[in-house]
């Protein structure tokens, strides 16, 4: 069992509920997950693995999930890591490149690129000007399968398994 920390950075609310979904997941998997805003996450010292998404704006990350990632990327090198983002709208999946600065950070601290997963851009959701007019595009909808991103979380835990069960160095 590993204390996970799945922790998230959204502006419409999706990226949430991704997290949320992954979170159920590991549970499930029998860890002991807490599921948080980045914003809300000063140190992963008390945690033995992370998982981290964001949703994606003109390519970026939101400013909350990097600065988790550049906070602690001295504890990060010492436990397993999984980052994914979330945003193409549309049919087709088209996966995104991580912003350079993550790209950097994840190969020093050992983690694959981001995973794509698909977004939700919808009228009801929608926050701000831009997005709302995009929301009444041709791109608006809900995107997620979250049979994909359930299915991604138990690979999450099945290599979490595998590696054993790293415990926070100082803790237990
Ligand atoms: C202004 C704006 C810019 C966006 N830029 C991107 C982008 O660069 N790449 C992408 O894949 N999705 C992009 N999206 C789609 C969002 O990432 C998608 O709606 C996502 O699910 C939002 O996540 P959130 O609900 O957690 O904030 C953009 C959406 C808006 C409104």
């Amino acid at each position: 069992m590993t204390d996970v920390l799945v922790a998230y950075a959204t502006k419409m609310g999706s990226t949430k509920e991704i997290a949320e979904a992954i979170g159920e997941r590991l549970r499930a998997a029998g860890h002991e997950v807490t599921v948080l805003d980045a914003a809300q996450v000063r140190s992963v010292e008390h945690h033995g693995a992370l998982v981290l998404g964001s949703g994606l704006y003109a390519g970026h990350w939101r400013r909350e999930a990097v600065k988790l990632l550049k906070r602690n990327e001295k504890l990060l090198v010492d436990r397993p890591i999984w980052l994914f983002h979330s945003g193409p709208l549309g049919k087709e999946l088209t996966p995104q490149r991580a912003p350079r600065k993550v790209r950097e950070i994840a190969t020093r601290v050992g983690a694959d690129e981001p995973t794509t997963f698909p977004g939700r851009l919808t009228e009801q959701t929608a926050i701000g000007f831009i997005a709302k007019k995009m929301a009444r595009g041709d791109m608006a909808g809900d995107f997620r399968d979250f049979g994909e991103i359930r299915a991604w979380a138990d690979r999450v835990a099945g290599q979490l398994s595998a590696t054993g069960s790293p415990v926070p160095p100082g803790g237990a």
